[in-house]
């Protein structure tokens, strides 16, 4: 099964990530646990040019989110799953809609395509939205990278967009209120996901 996790900024997605793993783990599942953008060496060099360079333009930066894709997919992902592992990824391709079509306004049907492109047609079983108010999300971080920096709009747009994406699709998302603690958001995560397999 390959679960992806999403959501705005200050979602706690990281967090409720690894609770997720220890409890499919303990139900006997092998799992691997991921994220986008930064696996591996490539993708990490990636990571850090994404969150950290400067002047970087909204082509440029969709093309380094996909080409870490398509690394991910095919080294990471896609061997995973062929060994019947489940994969949980935090931050996937819908990441890529929502931020750059949503959020900076990069045609969305276009980014369908290059996402399909990227990622050879994989796409997630289920994918779970922790949803929460950008003004509380963006409150919670500690420090804050290239795109947490964006002003408050960008990041309403991101979450409406989430919200609007996870509508299109209610067989493969489940919306979660991100806005309960942490571990009430884990407990809720994992039996979504016990009660799919
Ligand atoms: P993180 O905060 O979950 O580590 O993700 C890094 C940032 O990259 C976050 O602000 C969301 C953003 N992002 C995109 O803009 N497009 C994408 O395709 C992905 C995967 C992440």
């Amino acid at each position: 099964m390959f679960v992806s996790l999403e959501g705005p900024e200050g979602a706690g997605k990281s967090t409720v990530a690894q609770t997720l793993v220890a409890g499919l783990r303990s139900k006997g599942h092998e799992v691997v646990l991921t994220r986008e953008p930064g696996e591996g060496d490539v993708g990490s060099r990636i990571r850090q040019i994404l969150l950290e360079g400067e002047g970087i333009t909204s082509r440029c930066e969709l093309f380094l989110f996909l080409a870490d894709r398509a690394q991910h997919v095919e080294t990471v992902i896609k061997p995973a799953l062929a060994e019947g592992k489940v994969v949980v990824c935090d931050r996937y391709a819908d990441s890529t809609v929502v931020y750059q079509g949503y959020g900076r306004g990069i045609q969305v049907e276009a980014l369908r395509k290059w996402n399909d492109f990227a990622t050879s047609g994989l796409s997630p079983d289920v994918t779970l939205l922790l949803d929460l108010s950008p003004a509380i999300g963006l409150e919670r971080l500690r420090t804050k990278d290239r795109l947490d920096r964006e002003p408050l709009d960008f990041h309403e747009r991101v979450r409406n967009g989430f919200l609007q994406e996870a509508a299109r699709d209610a067989k493969r998302w489940v919306v979660i209120n991100a806005d309960q603690n942490p571990a009430d958001v884990a407990a809720q995560c994992l039996q979504t996901i016990l009660n799919r397999f």
